[in-house]
């Protein structure tokens, strides 16, 4: 059984922050719950967080490799803040600058080889180990991109409860990392490694945590989430579904989400927890990437076109008000016409609530971007528009269905203009009504009374007042 020493201390350790810090993260969100996982290390070192490059003794990149360009960004930052570091340096100051992340694990020591501006390297499994590195850092260059045996989440230090309240009313939570899938466009097995899910005891210890600080939302989150199985007491392997069902017991925590999602991992006991666990949205992400059995066969999906049509039924049938949101890949090698065609079928048939959607990138090292039937540029940029066309409908239509409906929101902060406040429905919609700010932090009922481009505008029902 693991030790929960997931207490959050009072202030950070009492550590006088004499040092500045800036953490810039790329990607997804697991990314942005490690940016707030490395600013928490670093605090008892001293490091205090700051928005300003100007300002930062050291600027974390937190990056992403998921498609090329958001890889390319990583260089142009870093070519910035050399210019920044050498006029530190001409007035007898320092800069020392980070690179981690998923551009980190994948490209390792070559990226000190092209921007020599870089004190350190540090792959995402490692940010324990942070303190240290910068220590080190002192003396040149240092990389630091293993996968090591013992699980960074048992050694990364946990935020004071004034640090939580700083970052909002909510939050993600990291249960499970990494992939074992391996789709044949994606990187993530290679950046993120193997398939790992957190201890249960840990997660609600952080969970609670959070909580005791005033966080009303959690959002679980894995690269693969759905799959998790995390050891409960006596070595038991726990279900998403039953740490759903134990993390709803916490009082004060108002809301749960999860993602991302694979199809092939929702069990049975996760489709019901969406009809029964009263806490958890409705509201699923759960990325189908094409609608083609034969391009979901190159993409090493396991599943057909089928499969996830009749899947969305059953999870309809458990939550019938459910959104669902997904990510597509046009271009993937060898895609006709045909193909595309099937995917926009598939869109049809589903009707989403949002979704994402991307230009093939051949990313090194995976078996896509081996194959010598690449789809040529300007036919991926037509599909993406004619794609997009289609699911921004969608998107539409399906806010315009709310107006006139009464819907749960949590007031997370102020609203755009005085004496609004704004929040998220349960589909993660974005709402507006006049409200006071005291209201903020609850869960109250709005009735929609006009639908925006971005967000809904809606009025405190009578009760809610
Ligand atoms: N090219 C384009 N999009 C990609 N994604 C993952 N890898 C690639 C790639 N090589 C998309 C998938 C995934 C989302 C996070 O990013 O749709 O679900
Ligand atoms: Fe980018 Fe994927 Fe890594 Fe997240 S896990 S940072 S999206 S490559």
């Amino acid at each position: 059984m693991v030790k929960t020493d997931w207490t959050p201390a009072p202030s950070d350790q009492g550590a006088k922050a004499t040092k500045k810090l800036l953490v810039k993260s790329f990607g997804c969100q697991m990314n942005v719950y490690d940016a707030a996982r490395m600013a928490d290390v670093l605090a008892p070192e001293g490091f205090s967080e700051t928005a300003a490059p100007e300002d930062a003794d050291l600027v974390i990149l937190n990056t992403c490799h998921i498609r090329e360009k958001a890889s390319e960004k990583v260089f142009s930052e870093l070519g910035r803040l050399r210019r920044l570091k050498e006029e530190r340096r001409a007035e007898g100051k320092d800069l020392r600058i980070a690179v981690a992340g998923c551009v980190a694990q994948a490209e390792g020591g070559e990226i000190l080889r092209k921007q020599r501006a870089v004190d350190i390297v540090v792959g995402p499994q490692s940010y324990h180990r942070l303190p240290e590195l910068v220590r080190l850092a002192a003396d040149g260059p240092v990389i630091d991109t293993d996968f090591p045996v013992e699980d960074k989440f048992n050694h990364l230090t946990p935020p004071s409860e004034d640090r939580i309240r700083t970052r909002g009313l909510t939050a993600f939570l990291t249960v499970q990392e990494g992939c074992d899938k391996f789709c044949s466009f994606c990187v993530v097995p290679y950046t993120r490694g193997a398939e790992a899910s957190r201890d249960v005891e840990r997660i609600v210890a952080e969970a609670e945590a959070l909580t005791r600080a005033g966080v009303r939302e959690i959002t679980l989150l894995g690269q693969n989430v759905n799959a998790f199985h995390g050891r409960g007491e006596s070595n038991e392997v726990w279900s998403l579904a039953r740490l759903i069902e134990r993390l709803s017991e916490i009082d004060g925590l108002a809301r749960l989400r999860y993602t991302t999602s694979h199809p092939n991992d929702m069990t049975d006991d996760l489709i019901r927890a969406h009809g029964e666990a009263a806490k958890l949205m409705p509201f699923l992400h759960l990325p189908v990437q094409s609608g083609s059995d034969r391009i979901l066969a190159a993409m090493n999906r396991k599943h057909r076109a089928e499969d996830y049509l009749r899947l969305v039924e059953k999870i309809r049938a458990a939550r019938p008000d459910i959104a669902l949101s997904s990510d597509f890949i046009v271009g993937f090698p060898g895609e006709t016409d045909e193909d595309f065609e099937a995917t926009l079928a598939l869109i049809r048939a589903v009707d989403f609530a949002s979704t994402f959607y991307f230009k093939y990138s051949p990313r090194p090292g995976t078996p896509g971007a081996e194959r010598e039937d690449h789809v040529a540029e300007e036919v991926k940029a037509e599909r993406l528009a004619r794609l997009g066309e289609k699911v921004e409908a969608q998107r539409q239509a399906f806010n315009r269905a709310l107006v006139g409906r009464t819907v749960d929101v949590l007031f997370e902060k102020p609203g755009r203009r005085p004496g609004q406040i704004a929040g998220k429905s349960p589909y993660l919609q974005a709402v507006q009504a006049d409200g006071p700010d005291s209201m903020i932090g609850d869960v109250a009922a709005v009735e929609i009374v006009e639908c925006g481009s971005n967000s809904l505008f809606g009025r405190l029902t009578e009760e809610a007042r």
